[in-house]
């Protein structure tokens, strides 16, 4: 395929299609969302605003890095403080089920929907690409349908429209236009991250203090494994404590779980067989983390395992 032709068509598009209206996208900072971003930028300028949603779920700095990372570009970014949305919609719930839920609701219902009316934005971008039409076609993935997740009625909102401009193009594709958009490498080279973000890294009940926990953890992780080739590396935080012993002194402490995984798709996996070395400085730097006094390391494959905990 040749993407610099795909690119100037879907300029074209866009351009033809919003005319002088405004048009809308939420930026994760993963490869699809931020292709559209950069897409949509040079296709409408100024008509195109991109909201980022700080959801207190995110990584170590992720939201300001992001938006960073668009403003070395000329890109505007607006970081939308949406973290005690989240906290709160999550405040005691344990089911994994009911906690992805919490999150997909609070981000299109009350935070996102929220936006796209406020701005009276009359077209809104997503990032679907070819992968995630043919997995819902096939049952695999939770039907993608943004005007109801935003809680819009179609009919009553008539005039709205939803732009996929990626939907023919699967991840390397994404990635192809992404070097030729000009994306840095920390964006078309990133590791694949769940919409759930840290949420889907925490058993039990996503807390503020155990978000730190968790990030920290995944910091180490990101840090010590950057370099390891491995299609994908995490870290989690159980819900149950283990004995130790620190300075003399009985503890009972949370437990981290490392996961780093081969792939090419995500749908099966099979565990990286990292050196010892490694996962004993990974292992030191976990148990530093305040409260934390186990780190596992995860060799179950794909299946029986998922990727993520929750
Ligand atoms: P599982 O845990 O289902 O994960 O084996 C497979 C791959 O998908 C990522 N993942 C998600 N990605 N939204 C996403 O965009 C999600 O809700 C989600 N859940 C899991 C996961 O990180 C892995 O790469």
């Amino acid at each position: 395929m040749d993407y610099q032709a795909f690119i100037d068509q879907q300029v074209d598009e866009l351009r033809r299609t919003v005319g002088d209206q405004v048009a809308i996208n939420a930026l994760s900072g993963g490869v699809d969302s931020s292709v559209v971003t950069a897409l949509a930028h040079r296709a409408l300028g100024s008509q195109l605003k991109t909201v980022f949603v700080d959801s207190a779920l995110m990584r170590e700095g992720e939201p300001q890095s992001v938006v960073k990372t668009f403003a070395d570009l000329g890109i505007r970014v607006d970081l939308v403080d949406a973290r005690k949305a989240f906290l709160d919609a999550l405040k005691g719930l344990t089911d994994p089920e009911q906690k992805r839920h919490a999150v997909t609701d609070t981000f299109y219902k009350t935070v996102f929907g929220k936006i796209v009316r406020q701005t009276g934005a009359k077209f809104l971008l997503h990032g679907t690409i070819l992968t995630d039409i043919e997995e819902t076609v096939a049952g695999i993935k939770r039907q993608h349908n943004i005007l109801s997740q935003l809680g819009i009625d179609p009919k009553e909102a008539y005039g709205y429209h939803v732009l996929e401009p990626l939907k023919t193009l699967r991840k390397d594709g994404v990635r192809a236009v992404a070097s030729l958009l000009g994306l840095p490498d920390s964006i078309t080279r990133r590791i694949p991250f769940p919409g759930p973000a840290l949420a889907a890294r925490i058993v039990g009940e996503v807390t503020e203090s155990r978000l730190a926990t968790v990030r920290a953890a995944t910091a180490v992780v990101e840090q010590e494994l950057a370099d390891c080739g491995a299609f994908q590396y995490l870290a989690v935080l159980l819900n149950d404590c283990a004995t130790g012993i620190r300075d003399g002194k009985r503890e009972f402490g949370q437990i981290i779980v490392v996961r780093c995984i081969e792939s090419t798709d995500a749908r099966q996996a099979t565990v990286t067989e990292l050196p010892w070395s490694t996962l004993h400085r990974i292992t030191e730097r976990i148990v530093a983390i305040p409260g934390v006094n186990r780190c596992l390391y995860d060799l179950t494959p794909k299946p029986p395992a998922t990727v993520e905990y929750v």
